[in-house]
Order: C-alpha cells, then sequence, then structure tokens
C-alpha cells in the first residue's frame, strides 16, 4: 500500500496553494445527480475519495469526466438507485447519495457506510430525518433500503447537528411539494457551500450556516459549473506544519474566516500569521509554546479533523497541553505512533495529555486514519532523522501526492 520516507528537520518556506474542499467536493458530487444536465466542479482535489465518489456516480449510470482539476457529470444516463457495494463501503459520504437519489429516482438502496475507522458513525440521525419526511426506510442484512414515493415537506429536528444528515436532508428536500424546515443544523462552510450550489442550480435553500435551514421545493434543477470551497483542513494541516517545523508558509486559496478557530489556538508568542484576501502567510518565531487546552467543537468551534494535527503541534510545544475530542469516540489513534517518535502522550478516554518535547525523533510508524496519517507526515518532517511511514493510502484518501507537493516547501519526502 506504499509508505512515505522523510527525512526531518527542515523548515517550510515558500507557497502551497489549497484545492477545493474533500468534504464539499464529495457532497456536490452526490449533489450533482439531481439534475439531468451537466454539472462542472472546478479545482477538484486529485484524492482517493474523490476517484471512489466517481466510480460511484459510473456505478449508477453517470458519466464522468476529469480533466485536471475539473470533473465533468452527465447523469442523463441515471438507471439505478442501489449505490454499488464495494465503493461506498470504503466512504462515508456514500451514505449522502440517499438523499439525491431519493429526489431524483424516488428510491435510494445503500450498505452501511465505511470510511475513517475514528468511531462507530451511526446513521440514525440520517435516517430519522428521511422517516418524518416519509420515506419508508428499511434496514436488513447492513443494507438500507429507501423509498420516497410518499415524502412529503416536514419540520425536522436533527439530534445533534450531524454535517452529513443536514447534507443528506437538503438534498432529499429539494423536490418536496412545499416547504421544509431543518433544525439543529450543522453550521460548517461545506453547508453553506452545498446551500449556494443548489441555489445556483435553481433550488430555493436558506439559512445554511445557521441552524436552522428551510428548503421550498422546486419542479426541476438545472445544470451548473460551480467552484468548491478550498480545503479549510488541508490549509490548516500546513499551517500547524509551519508552526512545528518551523519556516516561513504562504497558503493560496484560502478562506482565512474558515480557519478562525485555528488561528485563535496557534500561539502568538511563536508565530506571526498575515491573513490577506485568499491568503494567509505563517512565519514561525522559534519553539511554539503549550496552548493549554483545546476542545474539539462543532463549527465554528476547534474541527476535530484538526484535532490529529494539534496534537502533533502539541508534542513538540513547551509545555504541557490539553486535547479533548468531543466528537468521535476513538480519534487519538496516532498518539501511539507519535510516542514511537519520542512524544509524551497519555490518552485517556476522549482527553489527551501531551507534555512538549524539545524535539522528536525520525521512526518507523503507521497510518492509521486519514487525519492522524497527517499529523505522521508533520511529525516526521519535523523530527531529527529518518521517519518512514506506512499504510498512507489512508492519507492519499484526503490529501494529493505528499511526494509532489511537500519538496514544493522544502520538505524531503519520497513515497515508495
Ligand atoms: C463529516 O463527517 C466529515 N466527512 C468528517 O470529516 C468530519 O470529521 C465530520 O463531518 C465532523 O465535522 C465528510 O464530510 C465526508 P457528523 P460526518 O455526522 O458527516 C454523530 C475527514 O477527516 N452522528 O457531523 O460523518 C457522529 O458519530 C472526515 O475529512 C450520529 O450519532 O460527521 C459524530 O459523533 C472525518 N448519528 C458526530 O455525530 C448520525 O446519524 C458528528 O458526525 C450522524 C452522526
Amino acid at each position: 500500500m506504499g509508505k512515505y520516507i522523510i527525512e526531518g528537520g527542515r523548515g517550510l518556506y515558500g507557497s502551497l496553494t489549497i484545492k477545493g474542499a474533500k468534504n464539499s467536493v464529495l457532497t456536490l458530487l452526490a449533489a450533482s445527480i439531481l439534475t439531468p444536465e451537466k454539472v462542472v466542479l472546478h479545482g477538484c482535489p486529485d484524492i482517493g475519495d474523490v476517484a471512489v465518489m466517481l466510480r460511484i456516480l459510473r456505478k449508477l449510470g453517470c458519466k464522468v469526466e476529469r480533466t485536471d482539476d475539473i470533473v465533468e457529470i452527465d447523469s442523463s444516463g441515471l438507471h439505478s438507485y442501489k449505490i454499488a457495494c464495494d465503493p461506498a463501503k470504503e466512504l462515508r459520504s456514500s451514505v449522502f447519495m440517499l438523499g439525491s437519489l431519493l429526489s431524483r429516482l424516488k428510491r435510494a438502496k445503500a450498505v452501511y457506510p465505511g470510511g475513517c475507522d475514528i468511531g462507530l458513525r451511526p446513521i440514525d440521525i440520517h435516517l430519522a430525518g428521511l422517516r418524518e419526511l416519509g420515506v419508508t426506510v428499511g434496514e436488513r442484512h447492513g443494507h438500507i433500503d429507501c423509498d420516497g414515493t410518499n415524502a412529503e415537506p416536514a419540520d425536522i429536528m436533527l439530534d445533534l447537528p450531524s454535517v452529513g444528515a443536514t447534507e443528506n436532508l437538503m438534498m432529499a428536500c429539494v423536490f418536496l411539494n412545499g416547504v421544509s424546515i431543518l433544525r439543529n443544523c450543522a453550521k460548517e462552510p461545506e453547508i453553506v457551500d452545498l446551500q449556494n450550489f443548489l441555489n445556483a442550480m435553481g433550488a430555493k435553500v436558506r439559512g445554511a450556516g445557521g441552524s436552522v435551514i428551510t428548503v421550498e421545493g422546486v419542479k426541476r434543477l438545472h445544470g451548473v459549473e460551480y467552484t468548491p470551497i478550498p480545503d479549510r483542513i488541508v490549509a490548516g494541516t500546513w499551517a500547524i506544519g509551519a508552526v512545528m517545523c518551523g519556516g516561513k508558509l504562504t497558503l493560496e486559496n484560502v478562506i482565512p474566516e474558515h480557519l478562525s478557530s485555528l488561528l485563535a489556538k496557534l500561539p502568538k508568542s511563536s508565530c506571526k500569521i498575515y491573513p490577506r484576501d485568499g491568503k494567509i502567510t505563517i512565519e514561525s518565531k522559534g519553539r511554539p509554546r503549550a496552548v493549554p487546552k483545546t476542545e474539539t467543537m462543532y463549527y465554528p468551534g476547534f474541527p476535530t479533523d484538526l484535532q490529529a494535527q494539534m496534537t502533533a503541534l502539541q508534542s513538540v510545544s513547551d509545555g504541557t497541553a490539553v486535547i479533548v475530542e468531543n466528537i468521535f469516540e476513538t480519534r487519538f489513534r496516532s498518539a501511539v505512533e507519535l510516542c514511537k517518535m519520542g512524544a509524551n502522550i497519555t490518552v485517556s478516554g476522549n482527553t489527551a495529555v501531551v507534555r512538549g518535547v524539545p524535539e522528536l525523533y525520525g521512526s518507523r510508524v503507521v497510518a492509521t486514519d486519514l487525519r492522524g496519517g497527517a499529523s505522521l507526515v508533520l511529525a516526521a518532517a519535523a523530527a531529527s532523522g529518518r521517519s518512514e511511514i506506512d499504510e498512507i493510502h489512508h492519507i492519499d484518501r484526503g490529501y494529493e501526492d505528499l511526494a509532489a507537493i511537500l519538496p514544493q516547501v522544502g520538505v524531503d519526502i519520497k513515497r515508495e
């Protein structure tokens, strides 16, 4: 499955351009089947999860063309409502197809989704919302079989602000005969991006970014050419890397506001941050000071998808840090690997206590999930000596080939 070889100890200098957000592109690809007309997405990253989603769309009968970072979807030939099992097992966002398939074909069938092993990741809120809309949902032998023939608008309260459930239900409501109200919605920027995308296709969605979203049903949606928002998690990963490794790094094509909870956490004592329109420059000013406490929260709180990278940063910071993971049950798996590199991290339940050490040393470590794997890349780039990171297919799911990208800013990294 490939590994990264990294000779650490060098600062990050130069600039990186951020591509479209994985967690927006995947949802927009699911939404693209809401119209039989052509949909064109720009800035699509060349990553594993997007490739799996394109495979799912093709198996449903869509024509999908990719030219560099432009993806064209023609779903006029959509002939199935059954999401193929094997790719769906790999990908959490396959379950987002339920809403769009129900809107287009009134039927949808899927297997329980896969994705990163970071917790139970149930889909009860997705299914409860669909049932509130009058969709009959059968669950048997790991399959979910939905019939939306009698679906009607509804006023739905989500048990918790689930990103996927919010997106799934937005897509399930676009053609219903009336106004649906979704309450306690997730407020992530990717939800706003989905609203903008749907409205660009002719939908009438309001309120994304807040906790109440209304969807006024329309008869049909038309094709669209659209550029998803940049990936705030990839940008945040490299911003943390610049503070960890030292150097001066400019990130092009970012929306600083989407990173405000991270930027507020990066210690002023050890880095200067210059957010300007569309870009951010991070200049290290020596060994970072520990951040006493970081708690992951729903947006606009500190994102769970940057928790592993923050844990890596704290492992080389001066002082002791407490990190609390409130969103997923088992998202500290990479801490074990960081300890192999000399980190001093104690995990108990959903809390990690990190006692910063002056330096990590290169080691052989294993990526356990997407963002955990990314945190190991940062640690290896900051460490003294050579590291090998195995199982890098986890990292490939959400980051383009780092052996092609990170040398641009001075990292000695090779893929084997
Ligand atoms: C999305 O996952 C992202 N994935 C995740 O990014 C991200 O970590 C997560 O949102 C939180 O921001 C995509 O967008 C493809 P949730 P999602 O539903 O929608 C519980 C990455 O690294 N929950 O907001 O699956 C759930 O267990 C990935 O890019 C239920 O209990 O996340 C979790 O504790 C990882 N029942 C919490 O809600 C449900 O029906 C938040 O999950 C749904 C969720």
